[in-house]
């Protein structure tokens, strides 16, 4: 029998940590081709708190309450899906909604669990592999032998790219803000790791790859990094931004696009469809599943909250400090 109300978190108005409450809400229920989804853990990643400050209004249709990806126990199904999913452990991105006991996922979004991984590290996972595949692999055609530029190292998604690059035979390059976060990374096998407050960055790349430059740079930072990106691009490249962190208005010396004929793009997953979601899911479940079986990937939660405080993860988040992922632990 499933509750009609459930606990979830909510936002009382934009604003600080402060602005988060929990509250008793009415349980979703799930549509054509969704499962009800009891969640055991939801992943906290920085758009959470970007949309916590009024920074990133959920897309149309979205479920406007906080959190993109959970693991849990799929405990009812919408129709057209067939009984398959039923009782199974999952985890999944979600169309927001995830820092709450139950929570809707389309079918197609949920992952199996890689072999292993318990649920907090499994609730870590969705949102920063997704991101990364689609951007590291689909938009910038990575390949074993390339060289790729990771900004935001220690960061959730830093920590996934570094792990995918290296498991596909990169040479990974990534910028950090301390010598403990560039040790972090070095331990999760970057090759190179640039202090960016102490060292030219863009040069060093350079010096590092022989004058060549970077096939692949993945970019959360913009503003004054786009520029220097291009200078440390290899002719062909692919420039890949995929959130604003230092600015979203950028001056760049187009000459460099044009001589290297770098492509120079951005992507954002939140709004793409359920369909194209769906595949992307079915190709990185069965990554995750090699590279965590095989050794070749690790969990990186760092820290892990019980639901009620929420508030404490997301100061956690915003102080910089963080290296890796931060869980809330909903249900046993
Ligand atoms: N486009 C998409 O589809 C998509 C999907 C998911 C996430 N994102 C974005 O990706 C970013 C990372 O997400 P996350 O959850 O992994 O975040 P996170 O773990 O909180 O990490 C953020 C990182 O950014 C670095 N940073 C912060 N401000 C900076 C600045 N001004 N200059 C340079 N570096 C800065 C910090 O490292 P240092 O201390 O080393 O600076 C930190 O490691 C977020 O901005 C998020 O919105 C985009």
């Amino acid at each position: 029998m499933l509750p009609t109300t459930m606990k979830a978190v909510l936002v009382t108005e934009p604003g600080g940590s402060d602005k988060l409450k929990i509250a008793e809400v009415e349980c979703p229920k799930p549509a054509r081709g969704e499962v009800l989804i009891r969640v055991a853990a939801a992943g906290v990643n920085r758009p959470d708190v970007l949309q916590r400050l009024g920074l990133y209004p959920p897309p149309a249709g979205a479920c406007p309450r906080l959190g993109l990806e959970v693991s849990g126990e799929v405990v009812a199904t919408g129709g057209g899906i067939g009984a398959s999913l039923q009782g199974k452990n999952v985890m999944a991105l979600v169309n927001g909604g995830g820092y709450s006991e139950y929570v809707v996922a389309p079918a197609g979004q949920c992952m199996r669990v890689p072999s292993g991984l318990g649920m907090v590290e499994a609730a870590s996972l969705p949102e920063t592999y997704l991101t990364v595949w689609q951007n590291l692999f689909m938009k910038g055609g990575l390949q074993a032998g390339h060289h790729v530029l990771i900004h935001g190292g220690s960061s959730g998604i830093g920590c996934a790219a570094i792990q995918l690059a290296k498991m596909h035979g990169a040479f990974v390059h990534v910028t950090v803000g301390d010598q403990e976060k560039a040790n972090f990374c070095k331990k999760l096998g970057a090759d190179f790791v640039y202090l960016y407050k102490q060292e030219d960055w863009s040069q060093a790349v350079l010096n590092n790859t022989g004058g060549q430059g970077a096939e692949v740079i993945l970019d959360m930072v913009a503003g004054e990094y786009v520029d220097k990106n291009l200078s440390c691009a290899k002719p062909g490249a692919k420039v890949i931004v995929i959130a604003l962190l230092g600015g979203r208005f950028v001056t760049l010396d187009a000459a460099k696009l044009m001589a290297k004929q770098i492509v120079l793009t951005g992507t954002t997953l939140r709004p793409q469809t359920s369909e194209f979601k769906a595949q992307l899911s079915r190709v990185v479940e069965s990554v995750l599943e090699k590279g965590f079986s095989s050794k070749q990937l690790q969990s990186v939660v760092q820290a892990q909250f019980d639901l009620e405080r929420v508030a404490d993860a997301h100061d956690l988040m915003e102080s910089g400090k963080g290296m890796g992922k931060i869980v809330l632990k909903v249900s046993e």
